[in-house]
């Protein structure tokens, strides 16, 4: 049986179905990621799960047990926000331990476990520090450390490295990665970062509106999104008209034969900047941009079947400038056949 499980949870305010229906089975020691634009529903299926905002209707069961009936303080979850609230006016230690107090733990085991907690986010020196007089990045280790400290059974962080700058939070990904595999604490997070998400998540739930698009491990979701917009947010995609005829797909007078048959008719193909390349034939086009990325060159071109990026290894082949006229071809695994109808 699976340590969460999520049914049919749905949150109704006066006019908004902030969550709608969503069923979600996690395993224990799974780290999984909530991802999805701003006001898709995360952070009020978190609340929910946290016991912070009432059910409109729908099951968790946490571990076999109901948590209807069980208050916030009684759900033995971790949490961490993306503002790290702690006390200004307690040191580290004190911030940490705090929780600990409250459960009326004895002072040398709270010593102990603060002292673990501490080690474990790489604090151990800063015990006794105030958090004013700490970095962004060291407050939320700190946060982080009061949410481990407790030994939760589920640890629940909604956007808590949004805040940090780009370098602070690619360091601290791979920490709460770290953290999370030596300490095997199933894991939730929140997030509308793709990159995030892939870089750390067993399994990716993609929001949409309230409902579940896709979940499943970062790279088929990459690779095989189910959707336009599964393709278009997680990861920079080509989204293209074209039309399919039993097993063969076509844009423009390109043709691929993708293998299995499908109903004919009008579909869209969705095709990553990474799997184009420049040829000798393929859909036409105009470069109108290039840029230089380090280990890659981004390219913008007008093709006859619309605006299509390109991305291109920095390697010896020589690459067309703004201006030349180019084909763009790709291979047949690597573009997703979508239904046209689905909403963007
Ligand atoms: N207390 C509330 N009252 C009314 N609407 C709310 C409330 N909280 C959230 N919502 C709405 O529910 C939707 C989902 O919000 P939220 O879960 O915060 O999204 P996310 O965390 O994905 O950005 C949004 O449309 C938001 O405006
Ligand atoms: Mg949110």
């Amino acid at each position: 049986m699976s340590f969460l499980k999520i049914e049919r949870l749905t949150k109704r305010y006066d006019h908004i179905t902030a969550v709608d229906g969503i069923s979600l089975e996690i395993e224990r020691g799974e780290f999984i990621s909530l991802l999805g634009p701003s006001g898709c529903g995360k952070t009020t299926t978190l609340q929910m799960i946290a016991g912070f905002t009432d059910v409109t209707s729908g099951r968790i069961v946490l571990d076999g047990r109901d948590l209807a009936e069980v208050p916030p303080a009684k759900r033995g979850l971790g949490l961490v926000f993306q503002s790290y609230a702690l006390f200004p006016h307690m040191t580290v230690a004190a911030n940490v331990g705090f929780g600990l107090e409250m459960r009326k733990v004895n002072r040398a085991d709270r010593d102990r476990r603060v002292a673990a907690a501490l080690q474990l986010v790489g604090l151990s020196s800063m015990a006794d520090r105030y958090p004013r007089r700490m970095s962004g990045g060291q407050q939320q280790r700190v946060a982080l450390a009061r949410a481990l400290v407790i030994e939760p059974n589920l640890l629940l962080l909604d956007e808590p490295l949004s805040n940090l700058d780009a370098k602070l939070r690619d360091e601290m990904q791979g920490e709460l990665r770290d953290i999370q595999e030596r300490t095997g604490l199933t894991t939730i997070l929140v997030t509308h970062d793709q990159s995030e998400a892939m870089a750390l998540s067993d399994r990716i739930v993609v929001l949409n509106k309230g409902a579940i698009e896709q979940v499943g491990p970062p790279e088929a979701a990459y690779k095989t999104p189910s959707s336009h917009f599964v393709a278009s947010f997680l990861g920079r995609t080509n989204t293209l008209e074209g039309n399919r005829e039993g097993p063969s797909v076509s844009v423009k007078d390109q043709r691929w034969t993708v293998g299995e048959d499908g109903n004919s008719g009008p579909i869209l193909v969705a095709v990553r900047p990474e799997r184009i390349s420049f040829g000798e034939t393929g859909l036409k086009g105009i470069v109108r941009k290039r840029v230089f990325q380090g280990s890659q060159w981004f390219f913008e071109v007008e093709s006859e079947a619309g605006p299509i990026v390109v991305l291109a290894p920095n390697d010896s082949r020589r690459l067309p400038g703004t201006g030349d006229t180019v084909c763009l071809a790709w291979q047949a695994e690597d573009m997703r056949v979508l239904p046209r109808d689905r909403a963007v």
